[in-house]
Order: C-alpha cells, then sequence, then structure tokens
C-alpha cells in the first residue's frame, strides 16, 4: 500500500508541474485550481499516505486503507476532471465534482478512523536501539 501510494504521487507530481509549467509559459491561470490540487492531493497528500502507510504497516494491510485508497484514487481524478470541464464550461460537470470532492472527504475520514486505529499498534524496530513508534 505504501509503495503504491508513492508510485502513484510521482505521477500526480510529474502532471502537476508540467501543469505549471504550461500555465506559465502560454500565460493561462484559468486552470490554476487544478494544478494546485493536482499537486497537493496527488503528490504532497499521497506521498504523505505511502510514507506514514510505510512507517505503520498494521494501518496499511486493513480493510479501512483499501477503501480509503480507492475513495482517494477514484474521487480527485473526478473532482479535478470535473474543475477542468466546469473551467471549459461545461456546468454538467459540477455534480460529479461535488459527488468526488466528497469521495475524497470521506476517505480522509476513513484514514482518520484507520490512523486512531492502528496507529501504535505496530513495533518498528530501529536499527541500533529497539524502538517502538
Ligand atoms: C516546476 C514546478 C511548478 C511550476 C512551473 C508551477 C507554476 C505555477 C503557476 C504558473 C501558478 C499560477 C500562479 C498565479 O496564478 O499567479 C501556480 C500556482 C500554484 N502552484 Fe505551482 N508550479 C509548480 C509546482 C508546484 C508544486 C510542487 C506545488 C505544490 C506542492 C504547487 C502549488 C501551487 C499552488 C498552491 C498554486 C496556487 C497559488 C495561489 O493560489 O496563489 N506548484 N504554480
Ligand atoms: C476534497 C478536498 C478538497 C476540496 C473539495 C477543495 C476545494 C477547494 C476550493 C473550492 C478552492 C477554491 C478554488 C478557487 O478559488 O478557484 C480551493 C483552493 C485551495 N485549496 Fe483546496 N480543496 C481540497 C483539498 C485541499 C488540500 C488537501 C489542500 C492542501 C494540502 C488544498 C489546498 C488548497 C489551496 C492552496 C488553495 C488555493 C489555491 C487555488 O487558488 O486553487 N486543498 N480548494
Amino acid at each position: 500500500m505504501g509503495k503504491t501510494y508513492l508510485k502513484v504521487a510521482t505521477v500526480y507530481f510529474t502532471i502537476g508541474v508540467l501543469a505549471g509549467l504550461t500555465m506559465g509559459i502560454i500565460h493561462d491561470f484559468r486552470f490554476t485550481s487544478v494544478h494546485a490540487h493536482i499537486n497537493l492531493l496527488g503528490w504532497v497528500t499521497m506521498a504523505l499516505f505511502g510514507i506514514i502507510y510505510h512507517l505503520y504497516p498494521n494501518a496499511a494491510k486493513s480493510k479501512l486503507a483499501k477503501t480509503q485508497f480507492w475513495l482517494h484514487n477514484i474521487g480527485v481524478p473526478v473532482m479535478l476532471g470535473g474543475i477542468v470541464l466546469q473551467v471549459l464550461g461545461v456546468s454538467a460537470a459540477l455534480p460529479p465534482t461535488i459527488i468526488g470532492s466528497i469521495a475524497v472527504v470521506v476517505g480522509v475520514i476513513l484514514f482518520m478512523v484507520n490512523v486512531f486505529k492502528y496507529v501504535g499498534k505496530d513495533s518498528t524496530v530501529n536499527s541500533d536501539k529497539n524502538v517502538s513508534i
């Protein structure tokens, strides 16, 4: 789970910086919000999920983690695709944007529950001292 999140995060990072670079070069800032959320919900948030799940393998193995992974990875592209369409004038894209956003928020709530339930239940061994984190 940790590794998958880190790999997906780097794909969002690549798309996010390419979008930023393109916006800057062509001086079209209509998609600033999309660029910001590709980088923040895609790269930063997913890289954090990846690092947290690497540190806490019990949390990574739970059903909550798997459900949240799919809510985030379906919700983010639906939300961002919806924003792109709305910026292009497709007002019918508002409902899917809201549904995608709600999926992300529900996923974040599951993530919080998962962290409260499982973080601290792992015994990760530090190389020189036996330290539980
Ligand atoms: C080479 C990489 C990047 C380029 C070329 C780039 C370019 C841009 C451009 C042109 C804007 C619009 C500025 C404006 O509207 O005045 C912008 C906004 C923004 N970028 Fe990036 N960006 C890059 C990487 C990132 C990364 C890695 C993040 C987050 C981790 C990020 C977060 C944001 C945010 C939050 C905004 C909106 C700022 C605001 O609302 O004022 N960008 N970026
Ligand atoms: C489901 C989750 C989220 C939703 C629905 C959401 C929604 C929004 C909305 C409606 C705006 C205003 C956009 C505009 O003025 O054009 C915004 C701006 C912003 N959000 Fe989010 N957001 C979410 C998650 C996040 C997260 C996790 C971060 C940071 C880690 C973040 C950082 C920002 C920033 C920096 C801005 C200002 C940049 C901009 O001009 O777009 N958001 N967000």
